[in-house]
């Protein structure tokens, strides 16, 4: 199962959750890939990868399935393991912007499809982490996933991107993707004690859209689990976020 997180708008917890979904899969002993089409390489580098001159990345896979090199190699050498047990990360490069147009003029978007299709007979579940952009990696993101999930950071600018995103997935979905369904919205940096979360949760209630429970609270211990480049479920699994986690997993699990 291939599910995809994606929202254009940018810092609403996209790396944070997809990273931190695929970690407390790999916990519920799923074997996981981590997928990480940002050029920014958060989610890579919060699995705990580091990348090096030598390492092949998402963007070598790329290259390949646009025929840029002679011999190719399965899709499985472009996987890194983690420090963490059942989660691996097929990752990052900063070099994705640079060869973005190249792929796009030569429609190769469909092939992410093709190579995550081989994959995911070596993994029991592949969660994709997306850039900030409805552009080439995303929409090829949205065209490889089964499901999506939207994250939603409870700010008034997320309630009008949300209506444009709708709009862009819904017509990828009609011409590219017809399974794709979406599971939800997840809402993340929730606040209780303020007022405004809650009417913009409220307000996304009223437009029908699915959103997901438990929310995800703020938390000082999540960056402190980025910053330690342990998901965490495996750095602080007792935590309350930590468990939130795992209760927002066993509900898409169920589904
Ligand atoms: N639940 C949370 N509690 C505290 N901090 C959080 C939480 N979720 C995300 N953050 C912080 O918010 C920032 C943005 O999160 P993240 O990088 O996951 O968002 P993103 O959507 O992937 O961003 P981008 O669009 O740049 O890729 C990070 O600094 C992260 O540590
Ligand atoms: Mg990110």
């Amino acid at each position: 199962m291939i599910r995809v997180v994606f929202n254009q708008k940018g810092g609403v917890g996209k790396s944070t959750i997809s990273t931190n979904l695929a970690a407390q899969s790999a916990i519920a002993g799923q074997r996981t890939l981590l997928v990480d089409l940002d050029a920014q390489g958060n989610s890579t580098h919060y699995a705990g990868v580091n990348i090096s001159d030598d390492t092949l990345t998402v963007s070598d896979l790329f290259k390949q399935v646009a025929g840029w090199f002679s011999s190719p190699r399965p899709p499985a050498d472009f996987v890194q393991a983690t420090p963490f047990n059942n989660l691996f990360v097929l990752p990052s490069h900063p070099g994705l912007a640079d060869i973005e147009r190249e792929l796009e003029s030569r429609y190769k978007m469909f092939k992410l499809k093709e190579a995550l299709h081989t994959l995911a007979d070596e993994f029991d579940q592949i969660v994709i982490d997306t850039p900030p952009n409805f552009n080439f990696y995303s929409k090829a993101a949205l065209i490889a996933a089964d499901r999506f999930i939207i994250p939603f950071d409870c700010d008034d600018f997320s309630i009008q991107a949300i209506g444009r995103l709708l709009d862009n997935v819904m017509e990828l979905k009609e011409d590219h993707n017809r399974e794709l369904t979406l599971e939800g919205v997840v809402i993340n940096q929730f606040n209780s004690q303020a007022r405004l979360p809650a009417s913009l949760v409220a307000e996304l209630r009223a437009q029908q859209l699915p959103v997901l429970e438990p929310y995800l609270s703020s938390s000082v211990k999540v960056k402190e689990s980025h910053s330690a480049q342990t998901p965490l479920p495996f750095y602080a699994g007792s935590h309350k976020v930590a468990k939130q986690i795992a209760a927002l997993y066993s509900g898409l699990e169920q589904t």
